[in-house]
């Protein structure tokens, strides 16, 4: 008898070279390499590389690659005009689908090639970047700019959003943050990309599902939910009344909690709370890491033994408010990062299945009716 699977647990729909995840041990590598190892050795242009060409790349490679990214920055008038134009409240994942559904426009009857997807990558990654600092730059009053390469994608991001130094180690942060949430397997948003990829669709219409995935409190919008309930919480000493009212008597679930792959610790979740820590300065940042510290104690304390465990989206939007992003750019940024990640997989899907996603669904519904015209 026929047997839906839901959720899709346990079901596999690739191989894949590009990210190897152990649920159990915490153990999360992209093509070998350890993801913490890389977010604190690597950065996030040469990350990329390695998921999307296969190796790390030598001196003269990642220089090109940066070349490369470097020379696609800049983003047709058109975009500029869909950015500016966006209604002042809409949501800024929101433009960055809209931006990047527009540019797919110039790839209808897009060739998938190898050469053509690799061609395409600094582009794409050039294009968003230019994108996403538009969008933090008209929400906040200021012209849009085409941004300027500056030693690497983080740093180039940061002042293109901001138009000064950040420092450092915010520097660092971002990149490491870029690293963290490059690929993580085949989550719902890079799924909604391999479906549409597997229509032979083009690489940005593929992106532009799995940004519209990645938008649910479930998924990517997590990062910001966490945030929101830590502000709700309000004060570190209103921590354990909280949780007894809302997530022992079952009212909410604690986010930034759980996971449909990790029956422990995620793996990244330790780079984001060292910055989380090192980054706190103003008095509503150190309240909101006391705030987090706390919960996350009474969360394992009551939760760890069924393995539901702190997840990445519990820090990651402290480390991102503490960089100097608002709340609402929170599930952009996990956008932005994730784009190498998404392209790994859709070319890794076309180039070596290439086969139509067509599930079924098993009809429950009424046997067959006579139909009648209403007067
Ligand atoms: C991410 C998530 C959707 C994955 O869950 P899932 O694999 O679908 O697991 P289920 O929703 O089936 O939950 C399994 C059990 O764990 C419990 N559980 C899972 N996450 C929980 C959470 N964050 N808080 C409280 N209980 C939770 C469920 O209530 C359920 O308990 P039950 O078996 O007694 O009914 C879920 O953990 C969640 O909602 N987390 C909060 C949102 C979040 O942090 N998302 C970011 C993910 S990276």
């Amino acid at each position: 008898m026929e047997e839906i699977s839901p959720g899709l647990e346990n079901v596999y729909i690739k191989y894949t070279d590009l990210t190897f995840i152990d649920g159990n041990k915490g153990i999360m590598r992209y093509r070998g390499y350890d993801v913490n190892e890389l977010a604190e050795k690597s950065s996030f242009e040469e990350a990329s590389y390695l998921l999307l060409f296969g190796n790390i790349p030598s001196k003269e490679e990642l220089k090109d690659f940066k070349n490369k990214i470097s020379e696609n920055l800049a983003l047709p008038p058109y975009i500029h005009e869909i950015i500016k134009n966006a209604p002042e409240n809409a949501d800024a994942l929101g433009i960055m689908q809209t931006a990047l559904s527009a540019l797919s426009e110039t790839y209808i009857n897009y060739q998938w090639k190898r050469d053509n997807d690799l061609k395409l990558i600094p582009k794409i990654l050039g294009n968003t970047l230019s994108i996403v600092s538009n969008i933090y730059r008209i929400k906040n009053k200021l012209p849009i700019k085409d941004p300027v390469f500056d030693k690497n994608y983080a740093t180039t991001f940061l002042k293109a959003c901001f138009d000064k130094d950040v420092g450092e180690e915010r520097s660092m942060a971002m990149d490491s943050a870029l690293i963290l949430y490059m690929d993580h397997e085949i989550p719902a948003s890079t799924t909604s990309a391999i479906v549409t990829a597997s229509t032979l669709s083009d690489m940005y219409s593929s992106l532009t599902s799995a940004i519209a995935a990645l938008r649910g409190p479930l998924h990517g919008g997590a990062a910001e939910s966490a945030y929101k309930q830590f502000e709700e919480i309000g004060y570190p000493d209103n921590v354990e009344t909280w949780f007894n009212k809302n997530i022992l008597q079952g009212k909410k679930r604690l986010v930034g909690f759980g996971h449909r792959v990790y029956r422990t610790y995620d793996p990244r979740l330790k780079t984001f709370k060292k910055y989380a820590d090192e980054l706190a300065e103003t008095e509503n940042q150190k309240k909101m890491l006391e705030i987090a510290k706390k919960l996350e104690g009474l969360g394992v304390k009551n939760f760890g033994s069924k393995g539901i465990y702190t997840n990445t989206d519990f820090y990651s939007g402290l480390v991102f408010n503490e960089i100097g992003f608002p709340l609402y750019m929170f599930t952009t940024l996990f956008g932005l990062s994730r784009i190498s990640g998404i392209l790994a997989h859709i070319m890794e899907y076309v180039e070596t299945q290439e086969r139509l996603i067509r599930p079924r669904a098993i009809y429950k519904g009424p046997g067959e009716k006579k139909y009648m015209q209403v007067d």
